[in-house]
């Protein structure tokens, strides 16, 4: 049986919970095996197994809502996406 399609749940004070099929790479383009079917990709920013989660969220007393908290800027966003891959 086919994997879901991939789904990102953002955790409330925690990670993002990635499920289902997904390639996870880097900004260059390079595949990162992810060692699992679900994996939680840090957002706290002080894992030291990055871009994983490592649990040190909870040690830091990262905090973050799990909904977004207001309107996302239509333009003008502070951080440019990764170029698109050739296969996009
Ligand atoms: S979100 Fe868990 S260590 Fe950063």
């Amino acid at each position: 049986m086919d994997d879901p399609a991939a789904s990102v749940t953002v955790c409330e004070d925690g990670p993002l919970l990635l499920r289902g099929q997904f390639t996870l790479l880097t900004q260059d383009g390079e595949e990162v095996d992810p060692g699992r079917r679900t994996v939680a990709l840090c957002r706290c920013g002080r894992s030291a197994i990055k871009p994983f989660c490592d649990g040190t969220h909870k040690m830091v007393g990262f905090q973050a809502p799990s909904a977004p908290t207001g309107e996302r800027p239509l333009s003008g966003a502070s951080a440019s996406p990764p170029a698109p891959r050739s296969d996009d």
